[in-house]
């Protein structure tokens, strides 16, 4: 699992740790907004409450994530990243019997992320994203491998990032004591403070 606040890097991180260890990548965030991009019945309901900065209801997600581990592609094992993100969510993985292996937290200031997600551009296709100063894309405004055009997210706008921060302190920092508590796992944090290269090497130091 890949934890932390919005903004703290985990989808960059991410991306390199699926092509290094070869599994796939369970980012809810990136479920959902497929859906709102597909328009389904769950991204009409999902798009408003994204949008606002809160979280989806722990039923829906629970279903989804459940649906999604029984796929073939997730028998060699996967990469959470973005879920579990409160108490009934992490309790749901563990009657559903899935192994942690480890629980990596990226931590980074409020302020810190209020910079990145203002200065965020996405890739919707793959998920990818960027910065525009300190990640910036090879060519501004398209994605570095397809040449698609980049997008700003919805719920980067300031005043939603602040209340995504709060809902984080509120019911999603939490699971750090969950997990640290919880013996079946291995709990590390990193300060997610630094290049993204420098990030890249600490968390492939901590699971060397
Ligand atoms: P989701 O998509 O999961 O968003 P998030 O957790 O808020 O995470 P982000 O994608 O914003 O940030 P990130 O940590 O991946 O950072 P990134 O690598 O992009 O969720 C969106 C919404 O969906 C939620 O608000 C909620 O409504 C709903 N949802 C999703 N899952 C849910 C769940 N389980 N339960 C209920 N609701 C759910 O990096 C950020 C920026 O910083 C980028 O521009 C990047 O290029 C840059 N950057 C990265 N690393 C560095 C670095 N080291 N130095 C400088 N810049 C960096």
């Amino acid at each position: 699992i890949l934890f932390g606040p919005p903004g703290a890097g985990k989808g960059t991180q991410a991306k390199m740790l699926i092509d290094k260890f070869d599994i796939v990548q369970i980012s809810t965030g990136d479920m959902l907004r497929g859906a709102v991009s597909a328009r389904t019945a769950l991204g009409l309901r999902a798009k408003k409450v994204m949008e606002s900065g809160g979280l989806i209801s722990d039923e829906i997600i629970i279903g989804l994530v459940k649906s999604r581990i029984q796929e073939a592609d997730c028998q060699a094992g996967c990469l959470f990243d973005g879920f579990p993100r409160t108490i009934p969510q992490a309790l749901a993985m563990i009657d559903e019997k899935i192994d942690i292996d480890h629980v990596i937290e990226i931590s980074a200031s409020d302020e810190d992320i209020i910079d990145r997600l203002s200065g965020r551009r996405f890739h919707p296709a793959s998920g990818r994203t960027y910065h525009i100063n300190h990640n910036a894309p090879k060519r501004p405004g398209f994605d570095d491998l397809t040449g698609d055009p980049l997008i700003q997210r919805d719920d980067d706008l300031e005043d939603t990032v602040k209340t995504r921060l709060k809902i984080y302190h509120q019911q999603t920092k939490p699971l750090v004591e969950f997990y640290r508590n919880l013996k079946s796992t291995h709990y590390h944090h990193l300060n997610g403070l630094g290049s993204v290269e420098a990030i890249t090497e600490k968390v492939l130091s901590i699971l060397r």
